[in-house]
């Protein structure tokens, strides 16, 4: 079914029976405006972590925290009626146990609305994500580049090249049999995504994967252009607005400074306007 032609938000049930179908469309979204924009085109939509690089200018996910996901995720809410919204928990609020993670998983569907949370992490987080599945909390997983784990993985490199491709395929398979619902794959080898695409009975979602992944998810201030400090590989450019928003921004700049702003019509007459008159 197309997106425009949908009744309700699929849940996480939804989600994982679109295995092998039409290819799930995700965006990440931190506000209401651009929630609306995407509400008629994705079949779910991430508050990810990415907000704290993407809107609060940090250098890492390392500073998010619970109070502004909580924030931004109330807000995506508002933009969407027709899309899932899942929501990313941030670096420290699951790692220490599966109580932990329980609490602030189900602060964070409570206090915004989400429909799953989603968490980092592969065998080591299967424990987790199992006691949260088994208290009603449906678990998007995320492996391969976990920018929560930049500091012991090094960077932002290529994850599951070589040997390493075992343990990536370990942990595609740890999170799928502990009962996450979907699984999102950042930043792997086209080959070994499409082997774990193969393998696992839940939809991979790529970001820097394959296109034979079950689903794809991008950064929304990537794809259009806002977010312009860096460009990863995997990101494609569908616009340009940060640069046409500059170019906006310095011609209101010029106008006020020449008072050719604002003109006309955009100030009030001293004169009340007659009826039917906007003025
Ligand atoms: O935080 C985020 O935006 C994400 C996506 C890149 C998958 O986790």
């Amino acid at each position: 079914m197309s997106a425009t032609a949908r009744k309700r938000a699929p849940n996480a049930v939804d989600i994982r029976a679109r295995k092998g179908g039409e290819p799930l469309v995700s965006l990440t979204a931190y506000t209401t405006p651009m929630a609306r924009l995407m509400d008629d085109h994705c079949d779910f939509v991430l508050v990810g972590d990415s907000v704290g690089m993407v809107l609060h200018g940090l250098e890492s996910t390392l500073g998010v925290t619970m109070e502004m996901m909580i924030l931004h995720g109330q807000a995506v809410a508002r933009g969407l009626d027709k899309a899932m919204m899942v929501i990313d928990m941030p670096f420290a609020s699951y790692e220490e146990s599966p109580s932990q993670a329980f609490r602030n998983a189900a602060r964070l569907m409570a206090e915004t609305g989400a429909g799953a949370i989603k968490l980092e992490g592969g065998v080591e987080m299967a424990e987790t994500i199992r006691f949260l599945v088994k208290r009603g909390i449906p678990v998007m997983a995320h492996i391969g580049l976990t920018p929560q784990s930049i500091n012991t993985l090094g960077g932002y490199k290529v994850q599951g090249r070589d040997v390493q491709a075992q343990t990536v395929l370990a942990d595609a398979h740890a999170v799928a049999d502990a009962g996450a619902f979907s699984l999102v794959l950042e930043k792997v080898p086209q080959g070994l995504a499409n082997q774990i695409t193969a393998e696992v009975a839940i939809p991979t979602i790529g970001i820097g994967a394959s296109a034979e992944c079950d689903g794809q998810i991008l950064v929304v201030d990537d794809m259009v252009g806002f977010f312009t400090a860096f460009k990863p590989k995997f990101v494609k450019r569908y616009a340009e607005l940060g640069p046409l928003a500059e170019a906006a921004i310095a011609e209101y700049a010029a106008e006020v400074r020449a008072r050719a702003f604002p003109a006309d019509e955009h100030v009030f007459a001293d004169q009340a306007p007659s009826q039917g008159s906007a003025k």
